[in-house]
């Protein structure tokens, strides 16, 4: 018999597979690691997610499941900037155009850095994880799957960060595995992709978890499946889920803002309101959204001027707590709230930070170049 490729199957194949272009964090969006021309670049942009010379938008296959491809992607180093979220947040990752004939598992996991996810040594990171959808009906072989929901879903996924996780720098480990091949041994295709976070919050769950290159064994019944039969189950791949997870429903998450990556870490993990600074595409002017357990919520409306003369129009919404400041005398840490209409905390820095106005609804404690 003659065989015969549909065009849109080869387009597919020439195109390549999929990558995430952005994270969207409350409606600000951070850049991913664009392929396309980071890789190219000596000194790519600092972005909060993981880079790779990934050119092909290729996968990772099971026969490399120990080896550190497995972690962040191939050949993956450190992104040089984290974005912040609050526990109990929800990130909308985007995917490029994701091809339906790709079904398989979605899944997420995060593992603590220590003291920066910017230089930790991604093998010995540990990850547990926060979220993983499979075969979500086998009525119609091959079945609709956690990535199937994900194109429904604007070729992008939602994942809530466990609201009780305890602050500090995680790594966000993001996972599509398509099984279309999965029915022979090394089959399978992973695309991970990494991305840093600096969680804020009051939770104190540590979760333990397993190295990245221990996720997966090439024989797991969820990586040799053949998914154009009739399953009756289908075991999720990887470590059982940390209990804290937080099953959601998808959704997408549409941009107000453009987010710019917080760099270096020290005290912004201390401070009793997170903050990340964000841009209005990168040019004349900013704007801040400050997370924190809300015990006021300012709503304002920016309109900015960017470059190209166009007026752009952002919506963000200020959350601080009383408790943040302190009272009038004290110091802010770095990247606290130190300034803003209605802000009545604290308007000095600590010795390492020096207070900068974002907007005129918020300043910010920013680390003192040194
Ligand atoms: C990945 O790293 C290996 C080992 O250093 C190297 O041989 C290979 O060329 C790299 N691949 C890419 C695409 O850079
Ligand atoms: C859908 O995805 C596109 C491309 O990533 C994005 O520009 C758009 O804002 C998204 N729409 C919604 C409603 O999230």
């Amino acid at each position: 018999m003659l065989k015969v490729f549909a065009p849109a199957l080869l387009a597919t194949l020439v195109a390549g597979h999929g990558h995430v272009t952005n994270i969207v964090i409350n409606g600000v969006s951070y850049e991913g690691w664009d392929i396309d021309s980071f890789p190219y670049e000596t000194d790519p942009p600092t972005v909060v997610a993981w880079g790779t010379p990934n050119t092909a938008n290729g996968f990772i296959t099971p026969d490399d499941y120990d080896t550190s491809d497995i972690i962040c992607h191939l050949n993956a180093t450190n992104a040089k900037g984290h974005a912040v979220v609050a526990a109990g947040d929800k990130i909308n990752l985007q995917w490029t155009a994701w091809p339906d004939t790709h079904h398989g598992p979605v899944i997420d996991y995060l593992a603590s850095c220590g003291d920066s996810c910017e230089t930790v040594d991604k093998t010995t990171l540990k990850f547990f994880k926060i979220d993983g959808v499979g075969l979500v009906d086998d009525t119609a072989v091959p079945g609709t799957w956690g990535d199937d929901q994900l194109i429904a879903n604007n070729n992008s996924w939602l994942v809530e960060i466990p609201p009780t996780l305890a602050p500090g720098n995680y790594v966000l480990r993001h996972e599509i595995i398509a099984l279309h091949s999965a029915g022979t041994e090394d089959g399978a295709q992973n695309y991970p992709q990494c991305f840093n976070l600096q969680v804020t919050g009051s939770g104190s769950d540590q979760p333990s978890g397993v190295l990245g290159t221990e996720l997966y064994s090439p024989t797991d019944a969820g990586i040799i499946v053949n998914i154009y039969t009739s399953l009756s189950t289908y075991v999720v791949p990887g470590p059982t889920a940390y209990s804290g997870a937080v099953s959601i429903t998808q959704a997408s998450s549409s941009i107000t803002a453009s987010g710019t990556p917080v760099t270096g870490s020290g005290g912004a993990a201390t401070t009793s309101a997170g903050s990340s600074t964000t841009s209005s595409a990168g040019k004349t002017s900013s704007t801040t959204t400050a997370v924190a357990s809300t015990p006021t919520s300012v709503s304002t409306t920016l309109t900015t001027k960017v470059s190209t003369s166009s007026t752009q129009t952002i919506t963000s919404t200020t959350s601080t707590t009383s408790a943040a400041s302190g009272s009038g005398g004290s110091t802010q840490s770095v990247y606290g709230q130190c300034g803003g209409t209605g802000w009545s905390g604290a308007t000095a820095c600590n010795a390492e930070a020096t207070c900068s106005s974002m907007n005129p609804y918020y300043y910010q404690c920013v680390p003192t170049a040194v």
